[in-house]
């Protein structure tokens, strides 16, 4: 079974808290949410693996550790995702974005595939796949069986807030994956939004509506 990471950290927590006002608007939200990104990613990315390497500081020789380049992919989960990349770029600058699109259908709740556009050596990566919101759970779960698909074999999964539902959805259709949530919510209401949420990730973040 993949880990489940719920982050208690008082700056994200703080942070979340703004980006749920109502009366937060677009500017502010982008800000809050690509900061929250960056946090996340901090941890996402504790295991990843280092070499040692010899360096001459201006005293003496020394070895040191350096990142082993292992190969990143991110791909965020259109549209809303897009919120979370330049806060993960900023950590890991070498990392390729891909892209997949999926939206909810009001009626069903079902995520319906618009548009996957990924790294050719996506097999080669380790893949973040990242979503503000985790509600029923059907967007992520098929994002990453697209990804899947494709040969994409090691995937961690981050999103700011997750409803029970969703997270209960995503363990069991991709138990391989970890999971890492800045808050898990008490529920969904029945037109499928996570309560107490923040409404509509992609409208806050892009000004529509
Ligand atoms: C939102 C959100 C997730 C999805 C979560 O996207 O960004 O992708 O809903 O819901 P689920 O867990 O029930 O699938 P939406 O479909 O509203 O599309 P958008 O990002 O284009 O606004
Ligand atoms: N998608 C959102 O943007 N918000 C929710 O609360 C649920 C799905």
């Amino acid at each position: 079974m993949g880990k489940v990471y719920v982050f208690d950290h008082p700056l994200i927590q703080h942070k979340l808290t703004h980006i749920r006002k109502k009366e937060t608007g677009t500017k502010e939200f982008r800000e809050l949410v690509d900061e929250i990104a960056t946090l996340m990613a901090f941890e996402a990315t504790r295991d990843l693996p280092l070499d040692e390497i010899e360096i001459e500081t201006p005293v003496s020789k020394t070895k040191s550790k350096v990142l082993s380049g292992k190969k990143l992919g991110i791909v965020p989960i259109l549209r809303a995702g897009i919120g979370m990349v330049d806060g993960i770029v900023k950590l890991i600058p070498a990392a390729k974005v891909g892209h997949i699109g999926l939206y909810r259908d009001p009626e069903t709740l079902k995520p319906v595939e618009y548009y996957v556009k990924l790294p050719s050596d996506i097999t080669e990566r380790d893949i973040f796949v990242v979503d503000p919101m985790l509600a029923t759970g059907g967007s992520a779960i098929e994002a990453i069986n697209s990804l899947k698909k494709r040969g994409a074999k090691r995937i961690k999964f981050l999103c700011l807030i997750a409803a029970p539902e969703g997270l209960k959805a995503l363990e069991e259709a991709h138990p391989d994956v970890d999971i890492y949530i800045a808050a898990l919510d008490d529920k969904l209401d029945e037109n499928g939004y996570i309560v107490p949420g923040l409404g509509d990730a992609g409208d806050r973040l892009f000004g529509t509506k």
